[in-house]
C-alpha cells in the first residue's frame, strides 16, 4: 500500500517547527500511524538525532516499519500503548528526551479498513479495537454493558443529547438479537432519529464506543503526564487532537504544568514543588490552513498544541 492511502499526516510543517529544537537526541512519536510525521522527522534530525516510535496497532507498526527501513540505524519502533510510555522509553535506553508528538485518534487506514469497525460507513464486525490483542471490544460495549452505562458512555464520550434513549434502543434491539455488525448498530441509531440529524448522531455514538473500547482518555492523560516527566528541559511536547473531549485534557494538562502551584500552600511546599514545568507555546490552538483542509479534508478538526519543558 501507498503511504498516501494509508494516511496522510497533518499540520506537517507545523509540527516540525514547534518540534524540533536540537537536531540531535531523543524524539518520540507516541503514535506512529503510517510512518508519515516520523519519516518527516527522521529527514529533519543529523546522523545523530533518534526517534522511538510506538502505535498499539500492530498493523500500523507493520507498515511505518517497512516504509521507514532507511533509517533502520537511528529508529526503534514498539508495538505499545502510550500509557506505558516512560517503561517503554526506558527500555528503549533512552535517558532523556527532546521532543514528543502525539497524533492522537485513528489513521484513515484504520478508519477505512472494514475488519477494524470504526466506520459507520462500513458493513464491518463491531470491533473498534487499537490493539487485537486486547480483550474488549464494541461488540462486548454494545451487548453486554448495561441500559445505564451504555447512556453514560453515549453522553461522557460522545456528548449526545439522547444518549437515554439510545441506550434503551440498543438495550431493547439486542434483547432480540445479538448486535453484530456496525450496521446492526446503525439500524438501531436511525430507528431513533430522523435523517436530518443521523450522520452527526452516528459518528458522536461510534466515537464514543470507540472511546470506551480504548480507554482513549485516561490512556491520553496518562500518557501526557509521563512524557512530561521524561522531557528534558528546553524539549517540546506537541499534541494534535480531533475532538474536544481530547483538546479539553490537552489543553487543561498543559495549563496545570504551567501553572505556578498555588501560593497560598508555599509555606508548607518545598520551592521545587511550585515551580511550573512547562511553558505553553500556543496561546491558542494551531489548526489547519484552508489549502491543507482542501487537499486532506480529514485535517479540518485538527488542533495543535505545544509547550516546552522548563
Ligand atoms: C492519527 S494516527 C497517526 C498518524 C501518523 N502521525 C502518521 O503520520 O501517519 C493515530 C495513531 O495513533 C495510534 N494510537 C491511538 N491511541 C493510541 C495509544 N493509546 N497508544 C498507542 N497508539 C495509539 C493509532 O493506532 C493510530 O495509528
Amino acid at each position: 500500500m501507498q503511504a498516501s492511502s494509508y494516511h496522510t499526516p497533518v499540520l506537517l510543517e507545523e509540527t516540525l517547527s514547534f518540534l524540533i529544537k536540537s537536531k540531535c537526541g531523543v524524539y518520540v512519536d507516541a503514535t506512529l500511524g503510517g510512518g508519515g510525521h516520523a519519516e518527516v522527522i527522521l529527514r529533519q534530525l543529523e546522523q545523530e538525532g533518534r526517534l522511538i516510535g510506538l502505535d498499539a496497532d500492530e498493523d500500523a507498526v507493520a507498515f511505518a516499519t517497512s516504509r521507514l527501513t532507511g533509517y533502520q540505524d537511528r529508529l526503534i519502533v514498539r508495538k505499545s500503548n502510550f500509557r506505558e510510555f516512560k517503561t517503554v522509553v526506558s527500555e528503549c535506553g533512552a535517558e532523556g528526551i527532546e521532543g514528543v508528538l502525539f497524533d492522537l485518534g485513528v489513521s484513515s487506514y484504520q478508519l477505512d479498513e472494514p475488519a477494524k469497525g470504526f466506520s459507520f460507513r462500513l458493513d464491518s464486525p463491531l470491533d473498534m479495537r487499537l490493539d487485537r490483542t486486547q480483550v474488549l471490544s464494541a461488540r462486548e460495549v454494545v451487548n453486554e454493558y448495561d441500559e445505564r452505562r451504555l447512556s453514560e458512555i453515549l453522553w461522557k464520550y460522545g456528548e449526545e443529547q439522547q444518549a437515554r434513549s439510545l441506550a434503551r434502543a440498543i438495550v431493547s434491539a439486542r434483547s432480540i438479537r445479538t448486535l453484530e455488525s456496525g450496521k446492526d448498530l446503525v439500524r438501531v441509531v436511525e430507528g431513533l432519529v430522523g435523517d436530518r440529524f443521523l450522520i452527526k448522531t452516528l459518528a458522536r455514538v461510534f466515537q464514543a464506543i470507540r472511546i470506551e473500547v480504548n480507554s482513549e482518555l485516561e490512556n491520553l492523560k496518562i500518557g501526557l503526564s509521563e512524557a512530561i516527566d521524561v522531557l528534558n528541559p528546553g524539549g517540546r511536547l506537541v499534541v494534535i487532537s480531533y475532538h474536544s473531549l481530547e483538546d479539553r485534557i490537552v489543553k487543561e494538562t498543559m495549563k496545570a504544568a504551567a501553572a505556578t502551584s498555588d501560593t497560598s500552600l508555599s509555606k508548607f511546599l518545598p520551592p521545587a514543588t511550585l515551580q511550573p514545568r512547562l511553558r505553553i507555546l500556543t496561546k491558542k490552538f494551531v489548526g489547519p490552513k484552508d489549502s491543507e483542509i482542501r487537499t486532506n479534508p480529514r485535517a479540518r478538526s485538527a488542533k495543535l498544541r505545544a509547550a516546552e519543558k522548563i
